[in-house]
């Protein structure tokens, strides 16, 4: 007698699976997440799992010596997405690129898709979400509707894969986006995560067996996971995101996992009336037009990735008429500034007890690195005095809670950069690398914070 089917409960956020319904995920602890789905379609069960064994050849490490040279990648010639995927993409992978809905990521590969089909190269664009006329109203206003860009709107597997193994193998499959994929051995609704890794699955199949390269475009919640299936970052080479702030021009391509190359890599775009432009220098976007005598303002030197970033760090530190008062930071960690204003009062001899404190990093810039303290500490210090800092100054060095100011890594290239930019001080921790090349010598190398302090208020 035939078993009945199994179902099997499984959390839309985190992919876990339950074998009864519950109103709470135990893997994750979101709330109403949990969806019925059937087991068929999963990898390695159904009928693909009663197929015969077929017996591999395992090779020795040491014999592929010589033979592998680095991953063969396709450039795209847009240097900012070049750079985020580690020098282009790499044939045989699957990529991800996640994104709020509209936040540029078709406009973003339409370009790239209209770039490497200049090249030569043969892509296929796949969308599930538009139309063919809608992708090339889009392809028209990006000017590039007369590039031998192939475009399918489909949104089964099955089909899509049957549409491109048509003609000449494509050196580059655009997916926008997974969710809206399904296939027909999984039997939930599209979007859900039986689906979405189901159709991942084969798309990245697709990807190794073919060495053609695969991107997937992926919606982000409001929680900034790619919604539902986060197992799909697992899955693929690489994850990508797309972010920027609302109201400002400026887009972030953010590597987050990378397989060939290294991750916090970041490209800089603006999106304009034709299209994302490329952002050569990111430092001038987000230094802005500065109001050098304001106090208040510090200008960081930090690194993302590879690449060293300018950013300038806004404190407003005022009278507050709240019994509790209030603190808020946009663009950094809100943790780690009630951590700097711990200690500043507790071994600087500042209070900041009766005043609200707010803090925004410029140009919709985040910054994670905690080299920024030191920027972070002076610009609050001057809010609080209502002395500006030194306008040619840049500030980097993570604060211990003991005061003391630590090393970070990179000094000399976050120097290089500023002086580039015509900065001609620093306030740096002391380290031991030699820095007399930097900023002419002038710079500053407190090893506790109240020497920075007591420099500020003067
Ligand atoms: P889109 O690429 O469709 O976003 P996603 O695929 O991430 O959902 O971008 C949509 C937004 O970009 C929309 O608000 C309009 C804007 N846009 C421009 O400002 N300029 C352009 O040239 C294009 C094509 C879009
Ligand atoms: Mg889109």
């Amino acid at each position: 007698m035939a078993k009945p089917p199994r179902v099997q409960f499984i959390c839309q956020n985190c992919g876990a699976t339950h074998q009864r319904w519950a109103g709470k995920c135990d893997s994750c602890g979101a709330w109403n997440t949990l969806v019925e789905e059937g087991t068929s379609g999963g990898i390695g069960s159904g009928p693909a799992s009663l197929r015969a064994a077929r017996k591999g050849r395992a090779v020795a490490l040491t014999s592929l010596d010589g033979d592998i040279e680095d991953a063969p990648r396709i450039i795209s010639g847009i240097g900012e997405l070049d750079r985020a995927t580690g020098g282009g993409f790499v044939r045989g992978s699957a990529l991800l690129v996640g994104g709020d809905p509209g936040i540029g990521k078709s406009t973003l590969l339409t370009q790239a898709a209209a770039a490497l089909a200049a090249r030569g190269h043969r892509v296929v664009y796949v969308s599930g979400e538009e139309a063919v006329a809608q992708i090339r109203l889009r392809a028209q206003r990006l000017g590039v509707a007369t590039s031998p860009v192939e475009l399918a709107a489909e949104t089964n597997v099955e089909d899509i894969l049957a549409t491109i193994a048509d003609g000449r193998r494509p050196d580059l499959v655009i997916i926008d986006s997974i969710q809206t994929l399904w296939t027909d051995l999984a039997d939930s609704a599209p979007g859900t995560v039986t689906q979405v890794r189901a159709a991942a699955q084969a798309m990245i199949r697709y990807a190794k067996s073919t060495g053609a390269a695969v991107v997937l475009v992926g919606h982000v919640t409001k929680e900034g996971q790619i919604a539902g299936p986060r197992v799909v970052e697992h899955m693929v080479d690489a994850v990508l995101y797309f972010e920027g702030e609302g109201g400002h021009h400026y887009r972030i391509l953010r590597t987050v996992k990378n397989r060939f190359g290294p991750t916090d890599e970041i490209g800089v775009f603006e999106m304009s009336d034709k299209g994302l432009r490329e952002v050569a220098n990111p430092s001038e976007l987000f230094l802005g037009e500065r109001h050098a005598k304001a106090p208040g303002a510090a200008v960081f030197a930090g690194i993302e990735g590879t690449r060293p970033v300018l950013v300038e760090i806004q404190a407003l530190v005022a009278a507050s008429s709240l019994g509790t008062p209030r603190r808020a930071v946009v663009g950094w960690d809100g943790a780690r500034m009630s951590m700097i204003i711990a200690v500043l009062e507790a071994h600087c001899g500042v209070r900041f007890g009766t005043h609200d404190v707010y803090l925004n990093v410029a140009g919709g810039y985040r910054i994670s690195e905690p080299a920024a303290d030191l920027a972070v500490a002076a610009a609050l210090v001057s809010s609080l005095t209502g002395l500006a800092l030194p306008a040619d100054c840049v500030y980097f060095g993570e604060i211990s809670l003991s005061g003391a100011v630590r090393p970070v890594a990179h000094a000399q290239q976050r120097l290089k950069e500023a002086e580039k930019l015509g900065f001609g001080q620093a306030v740096l921790p002391r380290t031991s690398e030699d820095l007399a090349g930097g900023i002419g010598g002038k710079a500053f190398q407190p090893a506790e914070l109240a020497d920075l302090v007591a420099r500020i208020a003067g």
